[in-house]
């Protein structure tokens, strides 16, 4: 790793273990991206004819230099690019011609923390590298200092801005990227993780075409439709080879990534906070922080990329106590009982879920408040008595004296309108007032752009936290904002409401998961509504979806997996038929599907047959055992479900002594042959032993060849290996 300046051809080298990353400044003064790629041990800069003769319809503010047509590294608009800008700003005089230059550059070791907003991080300054870039527009006092922070041991860039108003008069931020970077050439394919509600994170690829593509969000939140994530991919790159660049925010917002190719057939591909109604108002003095992107390259194809991701958001994106630590089998009474339960109920699940080897019990949603069903109730944290007669505390303590831990629900973003909280502070949600205040699920959304709406979550949740013995909490949220608006912002602020929120939420998580560092947070939106890496900067797992049914997770899993690690997914054995999509799946299918993941059971225990029961104690035996691995080790995709009616991929350790393979077949076929699935990030030098049979194969043949699959007989199989070095 290495950030170095060439100050005779006035380029800037940046490396990773594998990656280089070059940009130059044209005329000493404007940052131009020259080269991303596989590492080079040094960059000659060649001056190139410019193209500009044959162009005239690119203004030329200087005889060899045309905006248009300079790839460049956080462009403006105004000058003659015509391309999506990566800034604009609007000034006292209300114009919005901007042009940054290069007025200075620092590199040191380390990595700064971005103030109030979630990023990647070092454990120690000799991890990574970081130049801030000083760019200025004199005539605007605008300043901007663009980070890049490269890391020793991931081939990854961190990017993000910071702008300081540097006059006297205000100036307002109309769009703020995090990155921006122009391709010479636009033969890529976009690849992106599109969805909706129980359906997140499906896998869609296509090819680039002229104008702009998008993935964004206008939401309020990153949501199921679309993840903070793009990666440009060359067209013959598939799982294990070829050029993968990745694109991902840290963000929860509504974000927007743009990749646009224009006349001369050239890429941008920016991404940051969604300019989309965002305004920001930039008083002199004041300054704004962008989120961070995380981009990753990886000549590995698309794996090569996903495993730089997860090691690098496990690792140093993720925090806290339970980062490394091997998470619990949980059993979660949502679609066990809904909103219909008592003390007696939920200790006798819990009782259950003791002799069958569960270590952690978690009562959902519906334990507050008088809360019956999703009217009423959001934001009165305090205990149902109706329901738990006997308080958390005594309930907690019952479920820790069967030798569970307990963990609870909480949607803490929300107020319900029936409820002691709105009654009291009716102002306290967005809204704009005179008009509709629009629910969804019966629900408004707290304003946590205010202080004094913060501090009430705060210490509402804090004083439960403290109140009872509870080692996990699942951090719900399950609607999107409209009328954003906040009455405590003057109205030349209002467009800030949206992020402002987002702000108030990454306080109130560090406040609270700082003040229960042993607690277990798991992030939820209806589902996987807000699985980002903003979120996991806070909570190390997110609940991957509402919809449980093994078929459809192979897909939502699978997607999932193009940029999250398995240990930040949650993944549970539900009832059939099931809740959902209403399919029926055996309970070995369910099970080998959740345990790719965080591993847990959500349905009523004490309705299980024995038989059942005997196999979830087998099922929960077999997930501790091979926890570690699954949770921590090298994630390899071997079958798409998304290409055929077959899924299957693998974890690794990281020394590749052993490894857990899983296969899924959908649909029975006539006909039917088994056939063989090839592993891969084995040791091609090493024998493995398949643990069930004591089969020896060796590492190679494994790769090239492949494990015989077993014939499969009816719909919904699977079939699981874990295999070890002789
Ligand atoms: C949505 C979540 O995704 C579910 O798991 C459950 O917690 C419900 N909310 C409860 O209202």
């Amino acid at each position: 790793m290495s950030i170095r300046y060439e100050e005779s051809q006035q380029t800037f080298h940046l490396q990773t273990p594998n990656m280089s990353y070059v940009f130059k400044l044209i005329k000493g003064a404007y940052p131009s991206h020259v080269y991303w790629g596989p590492k080079l041990r040094g960059y000659s800069w060649r001056e190139k004819k410019p193209a500009i003769v044959s162009t005239g319809f690119s203004p030329n503010p200087f005889p060899d230099v045309a905006f248009d047509l300079i790839q460049q590294e956080y462009p403006g608009y105004g000058t003659g690019d015509y391309r999506h800008p990566a800034y604009q700003a609007e000034l006292s005089s209300g114009t919005t011609v901007t042009e940054l230059v290069y007025v200075a550059h620092r590199i040191f070791k380390g990595k700064p923390n971005l103030e109030g907003l979630p990023s990647t991080y070092v454990e120690n300054d000799d991890e990574a590298q970081t130049l801030e870039l000083e760019l200025c527009d004199p005539m605007a006092s605008l300043k901007v200092i663009l980070s890049y922070t490269v890391f020793r041991d991931h081939d990854a860039i961190a990017r993000s801005a910071k702008f300081i108003n540097d006059g006297i008069a205000p100036m307002d931020l109309l769009r703020a990227s995090s990155m921006s970077i122009d391709f010479g050439h636009s033969a890529y394919d976009l690849l992106q993780l599109p969805g909706s509600w129980a359906r997140e994170r499906y896998v869609e690829r296509r090819k680039l075409s002229s104008g702009t593509q998008s993935a964004e969000s206008r939401r309020g939140a990153s949501s199921h439709q679309q993840n903070p994530f793009v990666a440009l991919l060359s067209p013959d790159t598939n799982e294990d080879d070829g050029d993968a660049y990745g694109f991902s925010l840290v963000y929860s917002g509504s974000f927007a990534a743009h990749v646009e190719v224009d006349q001369f057939h050239t890429t941008r591909v920016s991404m940051g906070i969604n300019p989309f109604d965002f305004k920001w108002r930039l008083d002199p003095g004041a300054s704004f922080q962008t989120p961070e992107a995380v981009l990753v390259y990886s000549s590995s194809g698309l794996g090569g990329m996903s495993r730089i991701y997860h090691r690098l958001y496990r690792t140093r994106l993720c925090r806290g106590e339970h980062r490394d630590r091997a998470r619990p089998v949980l059993v979660n009474n949502w679609e066990g009982t809904y909103f219909d339960f008592d003390a007696e109920k939920i200790t006798s699940i819990a009782r259950e879920a003791s002799a069958l080897g569960i270590e952690l019990f978690v009562l959902d949603d519906g334990w507050f408040g008088v809360r019956e069903d999703d009217t009423t109730s959001l934001g009165d944290w305090f205990v149902n008595r109706r329901k738990l007669p006997e308080g958390l505390d005594k309930l907690a303590l019952s479920v820790n004296g069967l030798g569970l831990q307990f963990g609870l629900w909480f949607e803490p973003e929300m107020v319900s309108v029936d409820s002691q909280l709105y009654r009291s502070h009716p102002d306290w949600c967005l809204h704009v007032p005179g008009r509709r205040r629009t629910e969804g699920r019966n629900q408004l959304i707290l304003d946590l752009s205010r202080d004094e709406v913060c501090e009430y979550i705060i210490k509402g949740i804090s004083d439960i936290l403290s109140s009872a013995p509870i080692a996990y909490v699942k951090w719900d949220m399950n609607r999107h904002m409209t009328e954003i608006g906040s009455t405590a912002l003057p109205p030349e602020c209002q467009r800030e409401t949206a992020h402002r929120y987002m702000l108030g939420l990454y306080r109130i998580l560090d406040v609270i998961t700082s003040k229960h560092p042993s607690v277990l947070f798991e992030g939820c939106s209806g589902g996987g509504g807000r699985f980002d890496p903003g979120m996991l900067h806070y909570m190390p797992q997110t609940w991957t979806s509402d919809n449980s049914d093994a078929v459809s997770r192979l897909k939502i899993q699978y997607g999932t997996s193009i940029v999250y690690p398995i240990s930040a997914m949650g993944a549970h054995v539900s009832a059939v038929p099931n809740h959902q999509v209403h399919r029926m799946t055996s309970l070995k299918m369910r099970g080998d599907v959740a345990m790719s993941g965080n591993f847990g059971y959500e349905l009523d225990l004490t309705a299980m047959t024995p038989l059942e029961k005997a196999e979830v104690v087998a099922q929960v035996q077999h997930y501790k055992k091979h926890r570690k691995l699954i949770q921590f080790g090298e994630f390899y995709r071997l079958r798409s479900p998304f290409e055929g009616n077959d899924a299957a991929w693998m974890v690794v350790s990281e020394d590749r002594s052993e490894a857990y393979v899983s296969y899924y077949r959908v649909l029975a076929e006539p006909h039917e042959q088994s056939g063989m699935l090839r592993l891969k990030g084995l040791d091609k030098e090493s024998d493995y032993v398949l643990e069930e049979s004591k089969q020896v194969i060796g590492g190679d043949q494994l790769e090239h060849s492949g494990l015989n699959l077993p014939p499969l007989h009816g719909d919904f199989q699977s079939v699981t290996w874990y295999i070890r070095k002789q």
